[in-house]
């Protein structure tokens, strides 16, 4: 697999199919798309509303679509956070809104000790091998996490502050994106440490220096076929899927040399430019064209600047790689 290029599990599809069989639902693309658009418009009208798992057209909508898609938005803040440790003591995870299982099926098939707590009853007899609760616990070498649910909610739940560690995943848009700059703030005043994406506990430059921007990631995404047919009939095709995201936990990380590249590579007159996070500045990588091409880094990659030249708000690259740990 490419870096950052995700695929759905083979298993998946077959799931759904099942649960369709189940429910004695049609399989038809273009309806399943229709539904998709209505529990979109749902979303967007009432963005604060829980999702209304009372109405077949928006099960099915969750099913085809926002459970996959966000599948591998997890798999991916997953597969972050594993590479620096993030997971070493925690002994169980809540996946709190779980919704059909979705953080909770990919830590449960990693034989992890995961409980997933919903308050629609309807996924929980689609997935009877996932522990569901209501009523819970948290012990705090726990790993509590939120996605997409934070944004249905008031307020972050009490519970989530007992855990050692706090993951949220919210939609990249400004509102929820913005939202959870403030957040990644109270809990550093709470005496949280950021693991992700940050590379750095200082203030966020994005809402430091801008009442509009909000960090949201990217990765890339290939379809299979069976969800490329409802595709056809939306007006966004997800070649990327975007995210915004927090990790926290009240252990800090090692002190990380790297940086996290946060925006897309933007051409521009005789130089390109692209975002980046070290520190409570906002800075952006730059290359000059009269050097030759930027080289190709994706936004969200951590990578490590050995040597530089700093103009203003550039740092004027001479020598820097991918960081792999
Ligand atoms: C948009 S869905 C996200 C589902 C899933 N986590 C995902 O990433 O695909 C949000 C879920 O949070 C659930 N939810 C909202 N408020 C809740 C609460 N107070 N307790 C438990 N679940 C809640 C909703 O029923 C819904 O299934």
């Amino acid at each position: 697999m490419k870096y950052r290029h995700y695929q759905l599990p083979d298993s998946l599809h077959p799931r759904i199919l099942q649960i369709f069989k189940d429910q004695g639902w049609d399989w038809s693309p273009k309806k399943i798309a229709d539904d998709i658009l209505r529990l979109s418009d749902f979303y967007i009208q009432n963005p604060k509303a829980v999702t209304p798992w009372d109405q077949p057209w928006a099960q099915k909508a969750l099913l085809c679509y926002y459970w996959p898609l966000n599948t591998l938005r997890f798999q991916s803040v997953y597969d972050e956070l594993q590479q620096s440790d993030y997971f070493s003591g925690i002994d169980q995870f809540i996946d709190f809104g779980a919704g059909p299982a979705t953080a909770a099926s990919i830590l449960h098939e990693k034989k992890q000790n995961v409980l997933a707590v919903e308050t629609s009853s309807v996924p929980q007899k689609w997935f009877p091998e996932i522990q569901w609760a209501t009523q819970f616990q948290v012990q705090p070498k726990s790993c509590f996490i939120l996605s997409y649910s934070l944004t249905e909610m008031s307020q972050l739940p009490a519970q989530a502050l007992k855990a050692d560690a706090l993951i949220i995943i919210e939609p990249a848009s400004q509102v929820d994106g913005r939202n959870l700059l403030h957040l990644r703030k109270n809990l550093l005043d709470q005496q949280y440490s950021v693991w992700a994406p940050c590379s750095h506990q200082k203030d966020c430059p994005l809402l430091l220096h801008s009442k509009s921007d909000w960090c949201h990631d990217r990765i890339h995404f290939e379809a299979p076929e069976w969800f490329l047919q409802i595709e056809h009939f939306l007006p966004i095709k997800n070649k990327t899927l975007t995210m915004s995201y927090l990790a926290v936990k009240k252990q800090a990380p090692a002190q990380p040399e790297w940086a996290r590249l946060t925006g897309d590579l933007m051409k521009e007159k005789g130089k390109s430019r692209q975002l980046i996070c070290r520190g409570p500045d906002r800075e952006f990588l730059a290359w000059m064209h009269r050097d030759g091409d930027a080289p190709e880094f994706f936004r969200g990659e951590k990578v490590l600047i050995h040597d530089f030249e700093h103009k203003s708000n550039e740092l004027r690259v001479k020598s820097m790689k991918r960081w792999v740990r």
